[in-house]
This record gives C-alpha cells, sequence and structure tokens, in this order.
C-alpha cells in the first residue's frame, strides 16, 4: 500500500486498484444490461454490446407488430413516426433539444445530405456565390471524404484538406470562398478529440456552415450541439448507442436552419403531406425534411430499444468514467511493460507507442497504440479473449464503453497486451507477421 496525491492509500498492485476502481463506480450496476461474456471486449467503438432486453422487444415486434397488426402497426406501433421520436431520444446525449434529430439511413448518406444541404445554406447570404470550397478534415474517415469529393463535384466546389488539429491550419483554410467545413469530433483512428467550440465558432466567423462527423463521440462524451451553435451534424449509432450492426444513423439539423435546409434527396417521407401524393415536393417542417424514404423499421426498432440502457444516466458521469479508464489503462500498459520489459511506455526501446493524446482536452474515448507486427499482436490478443481492433498497417484501437467497460476489463487488457508484445518479441519474424485478423467492419 502507498499513499496517492490527495493523501489516500492505495494498493500498489494493479489488480487491487482495478477492483478497488470497479467498487467505487457508480456506472459498474449498468454491466448487467448488456449480454457479455467472460472477454474483455473493448471494440464498442466498433460495434456497441447487445442491451439484454432487446431480442425481446424484437421478437414482440416481428411477431405481435408486423405478424399480426401488419399495415395498421405504422400507425398503431408508431411506426410512422420512429425516425423523429428515436431522434429525441438521442438528442440529450448530444445536447440537442427535441425536434432537431432525425433517425435513419446511414452516416456516409446523412454527410451527402448534410454536405450539400451545408453548401446550399452557406449559398443564401449575400456573398453566397463567391463560396466555392468545402474544407474537411484530411484525415477523416474515408466514407466522409469520398462524399465530400462527391458532394463538391455536384454543388461545383473544390475540397480543401484540413488537419483540425491544428488550430492555425485550420485558420488559414477559412476565409470568404469556404461554404462547408466537414469535421470529425474524434478521430477514429487515433482517438483524438477536436476542439469542436473552437473550430465551429471559426467558421462562423468568416460566414460557413460548420458539419460534424459525431461517429466516435456520441455516447462516448457530451457533445453539446446546441449551445455550441454547430450547423449540422451526422453520427451512428452502432458503436457507443448500441444500436447494433448496420444500425440507422442521425442528422442533426439546427433550429435556425430548419426551414431553409434544402436536402439533395428529398424522398417523400420528408414531404410536409406524403399520403397526399403530390406530384410537387414540399418539405416537411423540422428536422423531418432529413428524412427520405420508408424507414428501416426493425433497426430503428432495435435501437430504441437499445436506448433505454441510457434512461438517468449522466453523459457527463460516461465521460469521467472513460477518462479514467483510459488512464488506467496506459497505467497498466506502462506498468506492465515495466514489470516485463523494463521499459515504460514512450521511453527508448518500448515495443509500443501510444497514439493517444496525453491530455484529456484532446482525447476522445479510446487508446491507440502502435507497434510493429500489430497484426499477429492484434490476433493473438483476440485468441485470448481481449478484443480490440485494428487499423492497417501499425494500429491497434481499444475502445473503452463506460457503461459496460470495468477497470478489471482494462487492467487485464494491459496484462495480456504485454504478454503477447514480450512473446512477439521473442519470436523471428514470421509469414504470420502480415496477417490481417481484428480488421472490424464498423469504424
Ligand atoms: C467517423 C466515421 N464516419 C462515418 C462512418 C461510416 O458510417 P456508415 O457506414 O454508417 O455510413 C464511420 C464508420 O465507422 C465512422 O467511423
Amino acid at each position: 500500500m502507498s499513499e496517492n496525491s490527495c493523501g489516500t492509500t492505495v494498493p500498489d498492485d494493479l489488480a487491487e486498484r482495478a477492483a478497488a476502481l470497479d467498487a467505487a463506480d457508480g456506472l459498474a450496476a449498468l454491466r448487467k444490461l448488456f449480454t457479455l461474456d467472460d472477454t474483455v471486449y473493448l471494440d464498442g467503438n466498433s460495434l456497441g454490446a447487445l442491451p439484454r432486453h432487446v431480442p425481446a422487444r424484437i421478437a414482440e415486434v416481428v411477431e405481435r407488430e408486423w405478424g399480426e397488426l401488419r399495415i395498421r402497426s405504422w400507425s398503431e406501433s408508431g411506426w410512422w413516426t420512429a425516425p423523429e421520436r428515436i431522434g429525441d431520444r438521442i438528442a440529450p446525449l448530444v445536447g440537442a433539444a427535441p425536434g432537431r434529430i432525425v433517425v435513419g439511413d446511414s452516416t456516409s448518406v446523412n454527410v451527402f445530405k448534410a454536405v450539400v444541404g451545408a453548401v446550399r445554406i452557406a449559398r443564401r447570404g449575400p456573398d453566397g456565390d463567391a463560396r466555392t470550397e468545402v474544407v474537411v478534415d484530411a484525415r477523416t474517415f474515408p466514407t466522409d471524404g469520398y462524399i465530400a469529393a462527391s458532394a463538391a463535384r455536384l454543388t461545383g466546389c473544390r475540397i480543401v484538406p484540413v488537419d483540425p488539429a491544428d488550430p492555425g491550419a485550420v485558420a488559414s483554410a477559412l476565409g470568404p470562398a469556404t461554404a462547408a467545413v466537414l469535421l470529425n469530433q474524434v478521430d477514429y483512428r487515433s482517438g483524438r478529440l477536436h476542439d469542436l467550440p473552437a473550430l465551429t465558432a471559426a467558421v462562423h466567423a468568416v460566414g460557413a456552415v460548420a458539419v460534424w462527423d459525431l461517429c466516435h463521440s456520441a455516447g462516448a462524451l457530451p457533445v453539446g450541439l446546441d449551445a455550441h451553435g454547430v450547423d449540422l451534424a451526422v453520427g451512428c449509432t452502432y458503436k457507443y448507442l448500441n444500436g447494433g450492426p448496420g444500425a440507422p444513423a442521425f442528422l442533426y439539423i439546427a433550429e435556425r436552419h430548419q426551414g431553409v435546409f434544402d436536402s439533395p434527396l428529398p424522398g417523400w417521407t420528408s414531404h410536409t403531406d406524403p399520403f397526399a401524393m403530390d406530384p410537387a415536393y414540399t418539405p416537411a417542417e423540422g428536422a423531418l425534411r432529413g428524412r427520405v424514404g420508408t424507414p428501416d423499421i426493425l433497426s430503428m426498432l432495435t435501437l430504441e430499444a437499445a436506448l433505454d440502457v441510457w434512461d438517468g444516466v449522466p453523459i457527463e458521469a460516461v465521460r469521467a468514467k472513460s477518462l479514467a479508464l483510459t488512464d488506467f489503462f496506459l497505467e497498466c500498459v506502462d506498468g506492465r511493460l515495466g514489470e516485463r520489459l523494463g521499459t515504460g511506455l514512450g521511453e527508448p526501446g518500448c515495443p509500443v507507442r501510444s497514439l493517444t493524446p496525453a491530455e484529456h482536452r484532446h482525447r476522445g474515448s479510446q487508446t491507440a497504440l502502435s507497434c510493429a507486427d500489430a497484426p499477429v499482436v492484434m490476433e493473438r490478443l483476440i485468441a485470448r479473449g481481449v478484443v480490440g481492433d485494428l487499423r492497417r498497417p501499425d494500429v491497434l484501437r481499444f475502445g473503452f464503453t463506460p457503461l459496460y467497460t470495468s477497470f478489471a476489463d482494462a487492467e487485464r487488457a494491459a496484462s495480456v497486451l504485454v504478454d503477447v508484445l514480450a512473446e512477439v518479441l521473442a519470436e523471428p519474424l514470421t509469414e504470420a507477421a502480415s496477417g490481417n485478423s481484428g480488421v472490424s467492419t464498423e469504424g
């Protein structure tokens, strides 16, 4: 036992520390709401775990709502209004008032709606014709880059890549020609958290429209969309929101833009009166104009049920635990490396390098470590019950999902990781080193 900086006595052993942290964790009881086994699951930043009650709800939707009520369910079971109703369930988690979020389609499709919509909003201003640039996070998840490039071609714009971690570079990329800016709040690879309030303010200072991708922040940390004046945002629901594989994404439209948002995909369910079957398009009021076609009801209602685990959970508590978990994991990796290999994280000769920002204000809810033979290391971690994922060529990602990740998970993952690193270091390079396991489908 030793004293920490607060003068409290703490056990020296990392496993004992983990047990003490778990015992003091106010969110620990939520873990039992999920279907988990003794695998250490650190891939919830890619595909969230299954909330236990969801299968029964889905069985009810299929058997009763589809099987028995059939078409009556569009009204009697609330199917038709699911996109906006579920949007209102997500809203408090990302700091939005009701009526600003609609759920549906993939993130990629929503990026398209948002970027084209943003350019159209920017061009409404007096100097609108001069706005011919779409500024995009240079290290973005690829789909955002591909879609933004297509959106730019369609709107007669050019793409300007920028590093959102460098405020000076952002400032020099922005100007009177900027129409829209598409940035990620958290970088999918490194887990770096970008400064959403300051960057949104910088975009507004040049009269442009800010679009944020919240895939790696929704459900992981407070976002404050309304408070920070974000214009448009998109995000997925299969990571920290546990909505299931391929769960529908969401689109946020700030209240001040709802009357003018001009979707490039004005499907019939975004019409003000869809069943009038009017050949002329009149958009619905509010975020509903972000809808496109018939909602994907089975996935939507899976997501809606999954969101029950958030009832009464403050996102600030989730953030506090997330930071404590990532700090503790890095401390455990450092400690175990010292014990096993005589070198701490970041010290000369250390086989692994942390890409995770040390400062909390720059950190999302994952840690990223880079090492040689990362594919082999991840393959062996998974075989030993520690599931993270690989971003080729050399990044090991470990996602921390505070609703169900424990401090004991963090300690065990670090111990197994260091065992595997020591083992791989001791081996001559084999063909296996070119393996490609741990590649997950979701980013
Ligand atoms: C940051 C980011 N944006 C976009 C996507 C793509 O989302 P979708 O497959 O729902 O279109 C992902 C996928 O993981 C992502 O991580």
